[in-house]
C-alpha cells in the first residue's frame, strides 16, 4: 500500500452557496481544505463590502470552533461597480479578489458585465489596491461555438486585458483549453490558472456515454481529448502558474436531471482524493503537493497552511449522493471508484 502526506491544501476557486445548502457545502469544505475562494454569484450577487461580508458571516456560522477554515471572499463586478466600491473593498481584511463574469456565461451570471471596456478604470482601482481578478474566460456571443468560447474570449478580451494592466494578478479560472494553457505559459507571472478535476479526467466523450450525462456538463463545457491532455500536462509540469480550483459547483439533483440543466459538477465531497487519482494515473503523484498546497499560495503570498494531510493508495466507492436542500445531489463520480483515500 502507498500512502503520501501533504500540507492541507486549499481551493482557490469553489462555490459554497448560501442558507441551507451551507449544512451540505461547508462540513464537506472544511474536511478538505483550509482556506477557499467563494465565488460571489449567489442568486443576488455579493456586489458590495457589506454583502461579502455579510456572507462571509453566514458560511462561518457553519463552521466548527475547533476547525480552521477560512473563507476568502470575492466581489462581483457589475456595470455599475464604482471605484469607490473597489477602494472600499480593498480595506475590507474580509475581501480578498473581483470576480469577472461577463453577462450570461454561467450561473446566476445574468448580472456581470456587458461592456467590458468600461471596467478598465475598475482593473485600475484593482491593480493600485492590488486586488486580484478572477476571470471567468468565456464570450457569451451565441454566435460563437459553445467549444470555442474561451478561444474568442483570448483573443477578444483577455489578451487586452494582460497587456493593459501589468501589475494586476489576473486569474484565468477553470481552463479548459490547450489554447488557454499556451496563452497562460506565454503571458507575464501575473497571469495564473486554475484547473478543476473533471477537465482533467474527462474530455467531452464524458458528455454522451450511453446517452446524455447531465452530472458531467459543467462550464466552461468539457473540450476535446487534445485539450484534456494539455490540461493534464499543465497541471502535472511543476509550473507555479496552474494550481488547484475544484470549482465544485452543487445543484440539486432535480435541477441538473431537468429539461434544462443547470450547469456545475459538485466535487468537494473527495476533490483531494480525485486530484490525487489523476495524478497517480499520469506518473506525477510528486507533483500533487505543489498543485494542491503551494503554487496558490505563492500566486497568492499566503503562508503554506501548518497541518497536513495523509492520502492512502486504497480503492472506494464514492456515494451515489448526498442530502442537499430538500433533496439530494449527485456527487462528481457518484457510484464510481476511485484509488486514492484520505486517512487523516
Ligand atoms: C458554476 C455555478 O454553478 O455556480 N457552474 C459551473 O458550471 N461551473 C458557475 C461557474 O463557475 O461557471
Ligand atoms: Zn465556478
Amino acid at each position: 500500500m502507498q500512502q503520501i502526506e501533504i500540507i492541507y491544501p486549499d481551493d482557490w476557486h469553489c462555490h459554497l452557496r448560501d442558507g441551507i445548502a451551507l449544512t451540505t457545502t461547508i462540513p464537506m469544505a472544511t474536511k478538505q481544505f483550509k482556506r477557499v475562494i467563494a465565488m460571489p454569484n449567489l442568486q443576488t450577487p455579493v456586489s458590495d463590502v457589506e454583502a461579502a461580508e455579510a456572507y462571509y458571516h453566514r458560511i462561518m456560522a457553519h463552521v466548527p470552533n475547533d476547525v480552521s477554515f477560512q473563507p476568502l471572499m470575492t466581489l462581483y463586478l457589475k456595470d455599475n461597480t464604482t471605484p469607490d466600491i473597489i477602494t472600499h473593498a480593498a480595506q475590507s481584511p474580509l475581501i480578498f479578489a473581483c470576480k469577472l463574469y461577463p453577462a450570461g456565461v454561467t450561473t446566476n451570471s445574468q448580472a456581470g458585465v456587458g461592456k467590458l471596456l468600461s471596467l478598465y478604470s475598475i482593473f485600475e482601482t484593482m491593480a493600485k489596491h492590488q486586488l486580484p481578478l478572477l476571470i471567468h474566460g468565456e464570450v457569451n456571443d451565441h454566435d460563437v461555438d459553445v467549444y470555442d468560447r474561451e478561444r474568442v474570449f483570448i483573443d477578444k478580451h483577455l489578451q487586452d486585458i494582460v497587456k493593459q494592466f501589468p501589475d494586476l494578478k489576473i486569474v484565468f479560472e477553470h481552463i479548459t483549453t490547450k489554447d488557454a494553457v499556451d496563452f497562460v505559459l506565454s503571458g507575464p507571472d501575473t497571469l495564473a490558472a486554475t484547473i478543476t478535476p473533471q477537465h482533467l479526467l474527462y474530455n467531452r466523450n464524458a458528455l454522451f456515454v450511453g446517452g446524455l450525462r447531465p452530472h458531467h456538463y459543467c462550464l466552461p463545457v468539457l473540450k476535446r481529448k487534445i485539450h484534456q491532455e494539455a490540461l493534464i500536462n499543465a497541471a502535472i509540469s511543476g509550473n507555479p502558474k496552474f494550481f488547484i480550483g475544484t470549482d465544485s459547483a452543487p445543484h440539486a439533483k432535480s435541477q441538473k436531471e431537468s429539461a434544462c440543466g443547470c450547469a456545475g459538477i459538485f466535487s468537494h465531497h473527495a476533490a483531494i482524493e480525485i486530484y490525487a487519482h489523476i495524478f497517480d494515473q499520469a506518473n506525477a503523484l510528486d507533483k500533487l503537493e505543489n498543485f494542491t498546497s503551494r503554487f496558490g499560495a505563492d500566486f497568492y503570498q499566503l503562508p503554506y497552511n501548518q497541518d497536513k494531510i495523509i492520502l492512502q493508495k486504497q480503492s472506494w466507492t464514492i456515494p451515489e449522493e448526498y442530502p442537499y436542500l430538500d433533496e439530494s445531489i449527485i456527487p462528481f463520480l457518484a457510484s464510481e471508484n476511485i484509488n486514492w483515500q484520505r486517512v487523516s
